[in-house]
């Protein structure tokens, strides 16, 4: 019965993404605007997940940091420091990461203490250098999976 649930919601969730992707592929085909297609992105997870915390930082380079961009949530870091917490590891390693628990993630910069669970994901320019990254975070433990790992991951390479 267990197995059942946990197969239903996975199928559920993966028609979800499909959807959005098809949702953000007709909406950011007609806009080159990096800033409002991530606005729109962010609208987009939010409407149809409804996590907590939904946003972009970008690289800002000559900061050697990485700089708040569009989000849906509540208010956030402005700046993360290269490898600092969760979204600076994903800049430097330009790799996915899944945290089930923050509290037990060491590097972890907790903006609000109600977050519980995160997931990073880069974002890549068409050179394949890393221009920002996409962070969620859940009021919930282990939201995030493999499955919303490869979804995002296709959902951010829209924006190239
Ligand atoms: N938790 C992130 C910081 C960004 S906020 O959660 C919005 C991190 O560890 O990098």
């Amino acid at each position: 019965m267990h197995a059942v649930t946990l197969i239903d919601a996975s199928a559920n969730k993966s028609e979800k993404y499909e959807l959005l992707i098809k949702q953000a592929d007709a909406i950011l085909s007609s806009e080159s605007d990096l800033i409002a297609n991530m606005a729109n992105l962010t609208a987009l997870l939010k409407d149809t997940f409804g996590w907590f915390w939904i946003g972009f930082y970008r690289v800002d380079s000559k900061a050697n940091q990485l700089i708040l961009g569009p989000f849906q949530g509540p208010l956030a870091c402005t700046r993360i420091d290269h490898g600092r917490g969760v979204c600076g590891e994903v800049w430097a390693t330009a790799t996915t990461q899944i945290v089930a628990d923050v509290n037990a993630h060491p590097n972890h910069i907790a903006c609000s203490s109600l977050s519980q669970s995160e997931i990073v994901v880069p974002v890549r320019n068409k050179d394949g250098e890393v221009i920002a990254v996409l962070d969620i975070d859940s009021d919930e433990l282990a939201t995030f999976d493999e499955v919303d790992a490869e979804y995002l991951e296709q959902l951010v390479q829209l924006l190239r």
